[in-house]
């Protein structure tokens, strides 16, 4: 297997208060952030993963959450510059930062640190949603948080926003979504909001619109960003000419990356094998030993699932060789079932690529791979 490119996600696992919706690995912060110690994990859990990088580069780095813009542009300095002697010429480096804890640092010190990429998670611009979605932050803290972004300097911006919300209506979802456009992010990340077990949305579901209803929104959204000049490259993501997020795409053709913090998770390949890793999501045991790294080997023949799982998603799809070089296997061991979903209409026949139909049942489709 050939593999080349490599990413790095570091996760920052504490929030202001946990929303009912989320299943990220994110706990409430009680009492005050420990930034030192938490930077100091993050440098011997790099310092761990040395034979991974050598001879290899980062070329994209992700500072996601959690709410990582808790953390200081100070702090977010020490970490890039632990990093930069293994980053390429011009990597992108991502940092999620939520409205409502922006304002106590200043936009220009995280570009100063190196971030210059940001991802802005906005969610919806009614006041009443925001409530429902147990935000900290109201309608004013979004437009004044991408501004003051916009103003320190950073051009590559990110709004991540949710549809399907509670008895929201079509004018609602497309209203929230043009007043994300109106404020000119290069990036717009428009998810459906789903109900993952165990959070407490899953304990007492709100009310949400019917199928007919989230199909429309999702047709009439897609019609709104590409008016605008919003490209739909991924399932959810939308992009600017030129803006498309380089470490998602990794992640979507299946690249390899290092995770470091409490609770990431890492993709790695050596010359015959493919291994996830992940960390200790409890901040608390993570922290008492930052290099306790669990691996798991992908059996050989998850591996396709995996690959599909990932590359179906993007909207143009990949190569037939960027299969063979991600995941080591000729073709001819997914062909027949390559044919198969070809002639049920749910992907295109000479290219990895799943048809408009096979995006919109793109669950059923990767269980042919599965
Ligand atoms: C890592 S999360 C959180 C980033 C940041 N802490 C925030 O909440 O603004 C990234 C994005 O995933 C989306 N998301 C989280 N939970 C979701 C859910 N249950 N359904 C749909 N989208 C979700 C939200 O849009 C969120 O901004
Ligand atoms: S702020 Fe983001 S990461 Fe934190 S609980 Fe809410 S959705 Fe999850």
């Amino acid at each position: 297997m050939l593999v080349s490119s490599l990413s790095l996600y570091a996760h920052f696992p504490w929030c202001v208060k946990k929303c009912p919706y989320c299943d990220f690995n994110s706990h409430p912060l009680t009492g005050s952030l420990d930034e030192n110690a938490y930077l100091e994990a993050l440098a011997v859990d790099l310092g761990a993963t040395s034979h991974v990088l050598e001879g290899r580069q980062i070329d994209t780095v992700f500072l996601g959450g959690g709410t990582p813009s808790l953390f200081s542009p100070d702090a977010m300095a020490r970490l890039i510059e632990a990093l930069t002697m293994h980053l390429t010429n011009a990597p992108e480096i991502t940092m999620e930062a939520n409205p409502g804890t922006t304002e106590h640092h200043d936009f220009a010190g995280y570009l100063a640190a190196g971030v210059n990429r940001l991802s802005i998670g906005a969610q919806s611009f009614d006041p009443a949603q925001l409530k429902r979605l147990g935000r900290i932050h109201d309608v004013g803290d979004i437009s004044r948080a991408v501004s003051a972004a916009q103003l320190a300097g950073f051009d590559n911006l990110n709004i991540d926003l949710m549809y399907g919300l509670s008895d929201q209506t079509l004018e609602a979802a497309l209203g929230d979504l043009q007043r994300a456009i109106d404020l000119g992010p290069t990036h717009i990340s428009w998810y459906q909001l789903t109900i993952e077990p165990k959070t407490e949305f899953a304990r007492r579901p709100p009310p949400l619109p019917d199928e007919a209803t989230i199909a429309t929104m999702e047709l009439a959204g897609r019609d709104l960003m590409a008016q605008h000049g919003y490209d739909r490259y991924e399932i959810s993501a939308y992009a600017r000419t030129g803006a498309r997020c380089r470490h998602n795409l990794n992640y979507w053709t299946f690249g390899d990356y290092i995770g470091i913090g409490a609770g990431a998770h890492g993709k790695l390949t050596n010359a015959h094998q493919v291994v996830r890793t992940h960390k200790p999501r409890q901040p608390r045991l993570y922290l008492r030993d930052p290099t306790h790294t669990i691996e798991q080997y992908i059996d050989p023949n998850a591996i396709v699932g995996e690959f599909m799982m990932n590359a179906l998603r993007l909207v143009d799809g990949v190569d037939r060789e960027e299969f063979q070089r991600r995941t080591g296997l000729a073709w001819s061991t997914v062909a027949t079932t390559w044919a198969l979903t070809s002639d049920l209409g749910l992907t295109e026949p000479d290219r990895i690529a799943a048809t408009a139909l096979g995006l919109q049942h793109l669950d059923t489709l990767v269980q042919h791979f599965l």
